[in-house]
């Protein structure tokens, strides 16, 4: 692929529109078929025209991501999904209705305007309404349905500042509109609403609970609680949000914990933590990377990518991290956590 010079644009939250310069010269590039990363309420997504083939396929480069990996497509109101799928369930409408535009991805039946690439040869097609000023600024300036994956590379991370963008992507796209930290921190919830009982496939911004008080009875993607299940979401089949570091749960008390570090040390290696202001402040390590309260999981899911990131900086030859309540948007805290950690040490009965 050819290397870019990567433009990179700061945009102010407060006041902008599609007229701001910087977002017009973005969408100028989507226009021209280049891929062009940007911010949204959840994480920076990687964007271009999602009804143009050659477009997206500078997407899956620029990742290096697999091809049978399916992208979410980006709308700038929720008026225009029906322009890209065959038919809106009522369960997709009620959830459709309630949070949108938020961290909410609905499956439904692709009616073929977006480009093959983009569902990776599915008939299905994922679309959201994203929550943040720049991302609909740039919706509407471009004219565009945007194909966009979140805008790291491929296994990493997903980056929740243009700064983790550049680090994976400079030279490899565009352009990066900065639009300052996002807010949510993991993705949005994966719905699949093609069938009788609306399933989760990815557990993100929006919880089950949410999900259920709208339309009842929602399930999770089998994958979600039987390691043995293939996943129905292609995506979260592939070792995802790894650091360079390998990554360890640690299933335990303070006290186990910092034995676990302690054994480690001894063995000569330099040990990094990833834990809660609870439990941080009872360990010693190399470095502890403290992500937020146990008791506020919404702040442990802001900074937890960026907690994932801090260590490739760093001479640490392995990370320690601390396991959170599965419940609410602990689901999927423990969801990304799970799939960049190499193991699960717990002590023995
Ligand atoms: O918050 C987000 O969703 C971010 C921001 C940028 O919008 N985007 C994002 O996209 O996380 P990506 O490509 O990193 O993850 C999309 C997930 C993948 O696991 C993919 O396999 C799944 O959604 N997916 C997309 N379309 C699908 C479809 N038609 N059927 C099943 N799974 C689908
Ligand atoms: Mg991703």
């Amino acid at each position: 692929m050819g290397t870019y010079e990567t433009k990179l644009w700061q945009v102010t939250k407060q006041h902008i529109d599609r007229e701001e310069e910087n977002v017009q010269a973005a969408a100028a590039l989507l226009k021209k078929r280049e891929v062009v990363a940007f911010p949204t309420e959840t994480v920076y997504g990687l964007g271009a025209d999602a009804t143009n083939e050659q477009a997206v396929k500078r997407i899956f480069e620029a990742k290096g991501r697999p091809s049978d990996n399916p992208l979410i497509v980006h709308v700038a109101k929720k008026e225009q999904i029906e322009q890209l799928v065959t038919h809106i369930s009522d369960q997709a409408h009620a959830l459709i209705d309630a949070f949108t535009p938020g961290p909410l991805t609905v499956i439904m039946p692709s009616n073929g305007v977006c480009a093959r690439n983009v569902t990776a040869g599915l008939d299905s097609v994922g679309v959201r309404v994203p929550d943040h000023p720049v991302a609909k600024a740039l919706l509407e300036a471009s004219d565009l349905p945007l194909a966009a994956p979140s805008a790291n590379r491929s296994g990493k991370p997903s980056p929740t500042t243009a700064a983790h963008v550049y680090d994976d992507l400079n030279g490899r796209v565009a352009g990066i509109l900065d639009g300052g930290a996002t807010g949510v921190g993991v993705e949005s919830t994966v719905v699949d609403c093609t069938g009788e009982v609306p399933v989760i496939l990815r557990p993100g911004g929006v919880t089950k609970e949410a999900l259920e008080a709208v339309v009842g009875t929602v399930k999770l993607d089998a994958s979600l609680h039987d390691k043995k299940e293939p996943p129905r979401a292609p995506g979260m089949k592939y070792t995802h949000y790894a650091p360079d570091a390998p990554l360890w749960l640690i299933d335990g008390d303070v006290v186990f914990f910092q034995a676990q570090i302690d054994r480690l040390r001894e063995e000569g290696r330099r040990v990094g933590v990833i834990a809660s202001e609870e439990t941080s402040a009872h360990l010693r390590a190399n470095r502890v990377q403290t992500c937020g309260s146990q008791h506020d999981l919404h702040q442990v899911a802001v900074h937890l990518y960026d907690a994932l990131r801090s260590f490739d900086q760093d001479e640490i030859d392995i990370i320690l991290a601390e396991t959170f309540a599965s419940e609410g948007i602990g689901v999927a805290i423990m969801n990304r956590l799970s799939k960049a950690a190499s193991k699960t040490v717990q002590p023995s009965e």
